[in-house]
């Protein structure tokens, strides 16, 4: 099977036909439809030290954690999905993880994939996968939102930050998002009722019951200020600074907490329910996988405004 993939590093990056995956026990094999391109795809393709830890490091590297496609085979015990149905969802993000999604097919836990409805596309499905189930997990679990709250979400145009202003608008909170001054009508229609641009200088005197740091650019203690008592700083980065701000928070009466996406039927389930009621998936553009180069360049750029997806299906 054709697969865009390296040996480490972005300059041996290329298109490689590679045995076709066989699925294990509890695994079925996906004809890939749409991937997109994560930060963590960067790390992992790029070879750069912290790939190591999300990506198994068996060579060719394959990349692409999203996916959305048809299966094709079953592996032991799948009971749950059949031959033909059409699916999406991720890769876990740990070491586990052999090969992407960047390939004709790819081989995917059963049990984390949710079927695909007619009403979300394969190119949503695969944009909406992990960004959507980041934000959800970091706002629903870690953040604890309410209904009726104030949230703060940083990076607001981007893949993880886009989704979370949808999600949080669809938990009944109120939004404030922080981003770069063209982006600002995207995430104000996106469901933000407040929007301050990343460059500004003047305070923001609000307080809020929620941050989510999507961007990972601050740390709790920059932001605990701006947090309500008993509030919680999310970020999506580990580092020295979080763990310090998870052991003192609590003695400032408030929370810091750093998410760790984790693939759940459930949780894609809702997203895809939320998406056929309204919610938006922005998409900043999409590559034929044979472009996959071109795709990680546009995310170095900056100024996204959603996620890239790698269109895999008819793109080799
Ligand atoms: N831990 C987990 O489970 C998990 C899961 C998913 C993602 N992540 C991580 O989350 C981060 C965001 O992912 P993503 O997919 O959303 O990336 P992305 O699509 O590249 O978006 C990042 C966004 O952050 C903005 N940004 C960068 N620096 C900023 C700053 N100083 N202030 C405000 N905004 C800033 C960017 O704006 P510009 O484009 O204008 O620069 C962009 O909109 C990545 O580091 C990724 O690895 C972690």
């Amino acid at each position: 099977m054709k697969s865009l993939c390296t040996d480490g590093g972005l300059a041996g990056l290329s298109i490689r036909d590679l045995p076709l995956p066989e699925p294990g026990p509890g695994e079925v094999r996906v004809r890939v439809r749409a991937s997109a391109m994560n930060p963590a795809d960067q790390k992992v393709l790029g070879g750069e030290f912290i790939g190591n830890f999300l990506h198994g490091k068996q060579v060719p590297i394959v990349g692409g954690y999203d996916v959305a496609g048809t299966v094709e085979a079953l592996g032991a015990s799948v009971t749950d999905l059949a031959v033909g149905d059409e699916v999406f969802g991720f890769l876990a993000y740990g070491r586990g993880t052999k090969r992407g999604a960047f390939a004709e097919s790819a081989v995917v836990t059963a049990s984390t994939l949710a079927r695909r409805p007619v009403s979300l596309s394969p190119t949503d499905a695969a944009a909406l996968a992990t960004a959507g189930v980041t934000a959800l997990q970091s706002l629903r679990d870690l953040g604890r939102l309410q209904a009726g709250q104030r949230v703060l979400v940083v990076g607001a145009s981007g893949g993880v930050g886009s989704l979370a202003v949808g999600v949080a608008a669809r938990l009944g909170a109120e939004v404030t998002g922080i981003c770069g001054g063209a982006a600002a009508e995207l995430v104000r229609s996106l469901g933000a009722a407040r929007i301050i641009d990343r460059g500004t200088t003047v305070p923001d005197p609000a307080r809020y019951h929620v941050i989510f740091d999507a961007a990972a650019a601050h740390s709790w203690l920059a932001m605990r200020s701006r947090l309500e008592p008993g509030g919680t700083y999310v970020t999506t980065l580990p580092g020295p600074g979080v763990f310090l701000g998870m052991a003192v928070a609590p003695l400032f009466g408030t929370r810091c907490a750093f998410i760790s996406v984790a693939p759940k039927r459930a949780d894609l389930e809702l997203l895809a329910t939320w998406v056929g009621e309204g919610m938006r998936v922005p998409i900043d553009s999409r590559f034929p996988v044979r472009d996959g180069r071109a795709a990680i360049e546009r995310m170095a750029r900056g100024g996204m405004k959603g996620r890239v997806v790698i269109d895999v299906e008819g793109g080799f």
